[in-house]
């Protein structure tokens, strides 16, 4: 139900708030889910989302922009609330007003962040994932190495897939046993195909509208921020990906995949084949880009080989799929943050 007080072009803001209240934030972040339930009745709060870039979500930008100022003030009575900046989180008290009052105080600093920043994290965990589909195209090409280009990398973090390491559980371990990135998955039901060694990449590269420096302090403050207070496995994961990606630098162009991926395809030797993936970034455009998008994978040459490896959350548990010119097979339901995959495996007619 809508609060009557609430204007009417911030309803669909406060309907994200109270959905991502429902659906999302129980099993993430507590904090959060409190306090969107009740920024979605709160309409100067609404108002400082509503600074929110077309198609970015102004929930996780409006908690991202005070998680930032919040990692960079020394001391804020708000910081007491969040359990990755307090020793002793407080959940006793309701965290709201002091929350609001926050919002308000720095309201300047809050929109001018909402309205220049985006929902760029960089979620390694997201590997665990791709890792599965990686191995079952492998499989399809008869493990002849391919060229990989991550769509909306944002800062790279995912392309350097093969340097972590993955526990899928039950003593399931692909990659280095030294590795300074080890992410953790649950497998739920069948196995998904895992590899012995990691499959062979001839060439890659990330595209995004907005790259992320590694080496940019600032950018790298930003990405931290949009992690969820209680996530604090997650935080140190992101620290060490950070540090392994200053290390072994992910090439990421600025260039829009709407419009620009099929010049990366054709400059691809004809008999490699191709794999894109992304992760929660066709959700940021509306369906008309989202097949402008795929039209440019379908109009390559016919002999040309490619797959298109997706974790979009259209539906909720969010999918893994794989696009072929012919096919869609929807690999796994999945964890939106990569925590669990059920391997279902099914394939339908494009
Ligand atoms: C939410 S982030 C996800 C980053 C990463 N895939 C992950 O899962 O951690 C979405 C990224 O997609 C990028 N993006 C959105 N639309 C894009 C487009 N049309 N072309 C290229 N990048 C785009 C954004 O700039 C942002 O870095």
């Amino acid at each position: 139900m809508s609060n009557p007080s609430i204007a009417p072009e911030l309803h669909d803001i406060a309907a994200s708030f109270r959905w991502n209240a429902e659906h999302v934030l129980g099993d993430s972040s507590l904090l959060y889910q409190k306090l969107a339930y009740r920024v979605a009745d709160d309409a100067d709060l609404l108002a400082l989302a509503a600074h929110a870039q077309p198609h970015q979500p102004p929930m996780n930008l409006l908690f991202g922009a005070v998680h930032y100022l919040l990692l960079r003030a020394t001391d804020d009575p708000l910081k007491n609330f969040f359990p990755d900046l307090a020793r002793k989180p407080n959940r006793q008290d309701d965290p709201f007003p002091i929350f609001r009052a926050f919002c308000l105080e720095n309201a300047d600093a809050l929109a001018q962040l909402i309205s220049s920043r985006r929902v760029q994290t960089n979620k390694v965990a997201r590997c665990a994932l791709f890792l599965p589909a990686f191995e079952w195209i492998a499989r399809r090409v008869a493990y002849k190495p391919f060229a990989l280009l991550e769509v909306g990398a944002s800062a790279g973090l995912n392309l350097n897939w093969d340097r972590y390491a993955y526990a899928y559980g039950d003593g399931v371990f692909c990659g280095d046993a030294d590795a300074t990135v080890v992410l953790p998955s649950a497998v739920r039901g069948a196995r998904p195909p895992l590899p012995q060694a990691f499959p062979r990449v001839q060439t890659r590269a990330g595209i995004d509208l907005n790259p992320m420096d590694v080496f940019d302090d600032d950018a790298m403050l930003w990405l931290r921020a949009l992690v969820w207070p209680e996530q604090r496995d997650r935080a140190e994961r992101l620290r060490r990906a950070i540090a392994l990606a200053r290390e072994f630098p992910p090439r990421v162009e600025q260039g829009d995949a709407r419009t620009q991926v099929a010049a990366w395809a054709r400059a691809i030797p004809p008999d490699t084949p191709i794999v894109l993936f992304h992760s929660f970034v066709l959700n940021q455009v509306d369906a008309a880009a989202r097949e402008q998008y795929y039209a440019q994978l379908r109009g390559l040459d016919v002999e040309r080989v490619w797959f298109d490896v997706a974790v979009e959350p259209q539906t909720w548990p969010a999918r893994l799929s794989v696009t072929t010119r012919a096919t869609q097979t929807t690999l796994a339901l999945c964890d939106h943050h990569g925590r669990w995959l059920e391997w279902i495996e099914h394939a339908a007619a494009v």
